[in-house]
């Protein structure tokens, strides 16, 4: 039986997308602050390592998938918590889990972006810059100075799909597949605490995408499973859009 592991596995998207992966035959190693196989905290570089080495235990160092769902949103208790979870909780988990993915037979890796990804603001590209050169104190130490929550979530969720994409470059090589999915708003607590909060619940209720909605967890986590499979053995450093036509509205000319 293949074996994935997926962190944010206790509840919206990443507990949809562990569904869709157990009744695709996988057993699945969920990492999350509670109710899950690997409890870690991934905000922190000791709860990654953690997180890390109890996945490498439970899967005897070989795993087949990883999926990176865990992240945190607008009503975090600060810009620097949306950083470490978004950027450094994944990237750490990729460089961590690449060795056992690499002895695989048909390994393939995917992370959950945002649509957001793609409104980053110029202020932010130092911070940006420090990230991917994986200067966690310097780019969270920024990141509290600019204080904007939405722009440190667009620049952790731009950050994290460019590192993605440029790993894909080598992962490729070894036949590791790795790609990115980028959501638009899915019913999940994270959305809905955006929906509930005074400074960011009218923009996101005013922002609908053309399909009129929001999406639901389920519709995520299938375009996920697909990317996962076999049949998706030629997809391989995509960004997908999942977003009810939000990006298509924003950026009709860009693709
Ligand atoms: P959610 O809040 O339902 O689930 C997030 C999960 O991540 C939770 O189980 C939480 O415990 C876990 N998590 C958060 N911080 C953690 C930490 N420090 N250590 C370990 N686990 C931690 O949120 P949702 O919406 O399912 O989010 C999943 C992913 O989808 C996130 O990366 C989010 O940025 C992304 N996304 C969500 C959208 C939405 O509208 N819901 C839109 C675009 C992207």
């Amino acid at each position: 039986m293949p074996i994935t592991a997926i962190t944010g596995s206790a509840s919206g998207i990443g507990a949809a997308v562990s569904a869709a992966m157990r009744a695709a035959g996988h057993q699945v190693i969920g990492i999350d602050r509670s109710d899950a196989e690997v409890i870690a905290n991934l905000s922190t570089a000791q709860g990654r390592n953690a997180a890390v080495a109890q996945v490498l235990e439970q899967s005897g160092g070989v795993l087949d998938g990883l999926i990176c769902c865990a992240g945190v949103g607008v009503t975090a208790p600060s810009c620097s918590v949306i950083l470490a979870v978004n950027y450094f909780g994944v990237s750490q988990l990729l460089d961590g889990l690449q060795g056992a993915l690499a002895k695989s037979r048909q390994p393939a890796a995917l992370v959950i972006g945002s649509v957001a990804s793609t409104h980053t603001s110029p202020e932010c590209q130092p911070m940006i810059e420090m990230m991917l050169a994986g200067d966690e104190a310097h780019s969270l130490q920024l990141a509290d100075t600019l204080d904007q929550p939405h722009l440190a979530y667009a620049a952790s969720k731009y950050a994290i799909s460019h590192y993605t994409r440029r790993l894909a470059v080598s992962w490729g090589k070894q036949g590791m597949r790795l790609n990115v999915v980028a959501p638009g708003a899915v019913e999940t607590p994270l959305h809905q605490a955006s929906l509930d909060d005074k400074r960011f619940g009218k923009s996101v209720r005013e922002f609908v995408a053309p399909l009129g909605r929001a999406g639901r967890p389920d519709e995520i986590a299938s375009v996920v499973a697909f990317l996962q499979s076999p049949q998706a053995s030629f997809v391989h450093g995509s960004v997908v859009f999942v977003d009810g036509g939000m990006d298509a509205m924003v950026r009709a000319s860009r693709f």
